[in-house]
């Protein structure tokens, strides 16, 4: 049989009518799972980070940045504002995010990664625009053209700072030296049945995969801290502690404590959370 032209746009339109009624019932139906607590599938993680690199990339062609970004006086004016409105989010030197940032889909981006990934007037633009359906707001009402690129002078530099030069410069521009009680949830005995996949989950909720790379888990492809993948056969613990389950257990609930000098912060990771995320770790090849 030959296809002719009509023929073809008989059939190629019908094809589409399905596929259209297809997504219209597959999205009514429910099956797809909205919880944050749920990674997105491999194809719609994808789309997203693909969809966002590319829409900020592209209303920023030709933007230059001001001359002064790197003036002493405009990266503590941005520490500053970063302190108060961004660091609940993506954390800062040897801070982790607050609860709210936490507990994120998609987590907000760890700022070294963003200072290294993003040119600073792709950081003003997101920003000045927030993007839409992550959870990052926009700026441009709340903040004033200079702040803004304060604070976008402040991500560009922040990879320079240790958590002690951090904490005494946000001190100095705020007045703040507290550390925020981590909130706990209270817990019964811990149980290995299930803690793999518990594991997993808990990850996600501590916003591990801002800083590692862990496989089984969808994120940015971060390396702030090292990628995990192999970490049972490790001799140390980030080159300080003998690997072993308790030790592990010790450093994911407080990696400052055991290394001042660590660029991991204290995430608050409860005692169970901490079995769940060691035994996932450890299953990991
Ligand atoms: C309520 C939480 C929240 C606050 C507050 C917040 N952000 Fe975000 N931010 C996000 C989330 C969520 C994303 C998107 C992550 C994704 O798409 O993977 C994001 C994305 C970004 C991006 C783009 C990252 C990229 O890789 O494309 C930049 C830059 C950024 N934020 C900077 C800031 C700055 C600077 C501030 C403070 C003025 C701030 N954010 C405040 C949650 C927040
Ligand atoms: C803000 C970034 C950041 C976050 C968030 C973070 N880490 Fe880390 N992590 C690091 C850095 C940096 C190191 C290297 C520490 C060092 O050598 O002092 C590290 C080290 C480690 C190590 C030791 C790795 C090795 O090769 O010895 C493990 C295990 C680890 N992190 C697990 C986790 C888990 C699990 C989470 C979530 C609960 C997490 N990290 C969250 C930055 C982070």
């Amino acid at each position: 049989m030959r296809l002719s032209l009509p023929r073809l746009i008989f059939w190629g339109a019908l094809v589409l009518v399905l596929a259209a009624g297809g997504a219209l019932a597959y999205i009514s139906s429910g099956i797809y799972d909205i919880a944050a607590t749920k990674q997105h599938i491999a194809p719609v993680y994808w789309a997203l980070t693909t969809a966002r690199r590319q829409s900020i990339r592209a209303r920023v062609i030709g933007e230059t940045p001001p001359s002064n970004l790197a003036d002493a006086n405009v990266v503590a004016t941005g520490l500053a504002l970063y302190d108060q409105h961004c660091r609940q989010c993506h954390g800062a030197p040897g801070l982790p995010p607050d609860a709210i940032g936490l507990g994120m889909m998609p987590a907000p981006p760890n700022f070294a990664q963003m200072g290294r990934d993003l040119s600073a007037p792709e950081i003003y633009w997101a920003v000045s625009n927030g993007i839409k359906l992550t959870g990052m707001p926009a700026w441009r009402f709340r903040l004033t053209e200079p702040e803004r690129w304060a604070v976008t002078a402040f991500v560009k530099s922040s990879l320079n700072l240790t958590p002690a030069e951090f904490r005494a410069r946000r001190e100095q521009a705020t007045g703040d030296s507290e550390e925020r009680p981590k909130p706990r949830k209270p817990e019964g005995p811990w149980e290995p049945k299930d803690a793999i996949e518990r594991g997993r989950v808990a990850i996600l909720q501590y916003a591990c995969e801002t800083c590692h790379v862990i496989p089984g888990i969808r994120g940015p492809d971060a390396h702030v801290g090292p990628p995990l993948a192999g970490i049972a056969g490790q001799l140390y613990i980030a080159g300080v502690l003998r690997n072993t389950p308790e030790h592990m257990i010790d450093w994911l609930r407080d990696p400052q404590r055991i290394d001042p000098l660590s660029a991991m912060p204290n995430l608050g990771v409860s005692d169970h959370d901490a079995r769940d995320i060691a035994t996932y770790l450890y299953s990991l090849r």
